[in-house]
C-alpha cells in the first residue's frame, strides 16, 4: 500500500512524542537544504528524514521482535539498544509504508552509525540528524559551520562528538561508527 507524504507524516508523528516530531521536522528541513547544497535528491532526503526515527519510541521487545522476525543477521543485537531503531526504521519503512528505494532505506538504516562507503544521501541524513536547529550539544555550532563547506568534515566532527561522549561515560562504541569515521577521513585525504 502506498502512502502519500501527508499520510506518512501523520503515521510517523503519531508514534512519537511532540519533542521528537519537532526534531524530525528539523531533520527534514536540514536534510532538504543539504541535499540542495550538495546535489542530492531533495525528495529522497525529505522522505528518509520523515521516516528516520519512526521506531525511536518503540519498546525494546518490539524492536527485537522486528529484527529477529526479519532474519536480521548483523551484530546490532549485541550492542546498545538506542542503535536498533535505525535498522528497524528501514525495515518498517519498506514493510509498513511501501518504501522501495534502496537509497532512502539505506539512509534510514545508517543514520545513527554511518557505514563504510556512505552514499551522499546517507551522509546528508546522518549529518542533518546531528545539526538540525533543535540540537544543542557541545560542538554543534562547529558542525554547522563545517557543513557549509564539507559534508565529510562536518560528519567526522559529529562522530567525534558521539565517540568522545561514549568514552567519557565508559560506554561501548559500536565499531561500525569507528569504521565509518575512518572511511570519511580516508575520503578527505584522497580528495586533498
Ligand atoms: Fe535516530
Ligand atoms: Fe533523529
Amino acid at each position: 500500500m502506498g502512502y502519500n507524504r501527508q499520510q506518512l507524516i501523520e503515521a510517523v508523528s503519531s508514534q512519537m512524542p511532540e519533542k521528537r516530531w519537532l526534531h524530525t521536522q528539523g531533520v527534514m528541513d536540514t536534510a532538504v537544504k543539504l541535499a540542495e547544497q550538495y546535489g542530492a535528491n531533495p525528495e529522497k532526503a525529505d522522505l528518509a528524514a520523515i521516516l528516520h526515527d519512526v521506531a525511536k519510541y518503540w519498546t525494546v521487545q518490539k524492536l527485537e521482535e522486528v529484527l529477529v522476525s526479519n532474519g536480521y543477521q548483523g551484530d546490532l543485537l549485541q550492542y546498545d539498544k538506542p542503535l536498533w531503531h535505525a535498522e528497524v526504521g528501514a525495515i518498517v519503512a519498506e514493510r509498513d509504508y511501501g518504501i522501495t528505494d534502496p537509497e532512502v532505506l539505506d539512509a534510514i538504516r545508517y543514520h545513527t552509525s554511518g557505514r563504510v562507503g556512505m552514499t551522499l544521501l546517507d551522509k546528508i541524513v546522518c549529518l542533518a540528524d546531528y545539526m538540525e536547529p533543535g540540537r544543542d550539544f557541545p560542538g554543534v555550532n562547529n558542525i554547522r559551520e563545517l557543513a557549509n563547506h564539507s559534508l565529510e568534515e562536518a560528519l567526522i566532527a559529529g562522530f567525534d562528538s558521539t565517540i568522545s561522549f561514549l568514552i567519557t561515560r565508559k560506554q561501548i562504541i559500536y565499531p561500525r561508527m569507528l569504521l565509518a569515521r575512518n572511511d570519511l577521513i580516508k575520503q578527505l585525504e584522497a580528495n586533498s
